[in-house]
């Protein structure tokens, strides 16, 4: 038990965290929420004294808040897997806990990202607002011609765990699955016959290319103008992961552009904006990014949160920590 009554301790909410992690944490902590809305002013009026803080990708952690918050602060509990809005050098330069949500979004994920790999192939954006907007006028043997993907030549950029699990899903549909990665993936390649090669071959050989790296200053714009031209004309192009990694606006203009086939986007470079280019580009599927969003998932990643936040405030190690 984390100490009671008086001494209990307090847990930052930045926005809004599922009962699965809330009631635990309530139960022996008091809570401060910020709420969907919280600006970055709201946060750092809430966040004096706090001995945690939950986060999640629309919350940027920095020296700012960790120092407005003080010296008490222990954990920054990430509500995501993903880690890139938190500043890692910071928390341990001040020996706070970073922990995210791994494992329990892998499957979830990898399924959004193979929903979109195929509503893009199939240019079900465009078919289905063509419908709603009363534009179909029948079957038409010529229209919404996509991309076949039995026997076509996957990429998974980054071979971790949803890198993986898309792999495996995308099995049964594949002619070749080439992945890139820092570090051969032995077990990978016997389990599921993937072949590594370098970025540039997975670019200029994919039929459908999804990517499942981290955000980095390494993964900056890792596609970018230059990688996008490399593609095959009907390739469709998946992102799940976080919109850094792609360049959108030259992505729109290859879509625009006929240089590549289709793009379906979950993640953006300034969520919640969406480039007007991407909005007006042709052969695009885009989501809100609702990779993780199934209720198993999201009630799985919030219960993580909490015992992290626990194991923290009791002095323990915290199970999924990251720095
Ligand atoms: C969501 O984007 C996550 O990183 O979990």
């Amino acid at each position: 038990m984390v100490p009671s009554s008086a001494t209990r301790p307090t847990v930052l909410i930045a926005r809004r965290l599922l009962p699965a992690g809330l009631d635990q944490l309530a139960a022996e902590c008091e809570i401060r929420e910020g709420e969907l809305d919280a600006s970055t002013e709201r946060l750092l009026e809430l966040a004096p004294g706090v001995d945690a803080i939950v986060a999640d990708p629309a919350v940027t952690v920095d020296e700012r808040l960790l120092d407005v918050a003080g010296s008490q602060l222990k954990i920054v509990a990430n509500f995501a897997v993903g880690h890139d809005n938190v500043d890692l050098e910071a928390c341990r330069r001040r020996g706070i806990a970073v922990t995210n949500t791994p494992d329990v979004l892998t499957d979830a994920t990898a399924e959004l990202a193979l929903a979109l790999t195929l509503a893009a192939a199939r240019l079900m954006s465009e078919a289905e607002s063509d419908l709603r907007a009363g534009r179909w006028t029948g079957w038409d043997p010529a229209a919404y011609l996509g991309l076949e993907l039995s026997g076509a030549v996957f990429a998974v950029v980054g071979l971790g765990r949803i890198g993986r699990r898309y792999a495996e899903l995308v099995r049964a549909l594949a002619g070749e699955i080439l992945y890139v990665s820092r570090h051969e993936k032995e077990d990978a390649e016997r389990e599921l016959g993937t072949v590594r090669v370098t970025l540039d071959e997975a670019l200029a050989r994919a039929d459908a290319l999804s990517v499942h790296v981290p955000a980095s200053p390494d993964t900056d714009h890792l596609i970018g103008r230059a990688e996008l031209a490399t593609m095959r004309p009907d390739a469709v192009i998946v992102n799940t992961s976080r919109g850094s990694v792609i360049d959108s606006i030259a992505l729109a203009e290859a879509l625009r552009e006929g240089s590549i086939g289709a793009a379906g986007l979950d993640v953006y470079e300034r969520e919640p904006q969406v480039p007007s280019e991407l909005l007006g580009a042709p052969r695009c599927v885009l989501l809100p990014h609702i990779g993780s969003a199934t209720a198993r998932a999201r009630n799985a990643m919030a219960s993580l949160v909490a015992d992290n936040v626990l194991a923290a405030l009791r002095g323990a190690e915290p199970p999924n920590r990251v720095a």
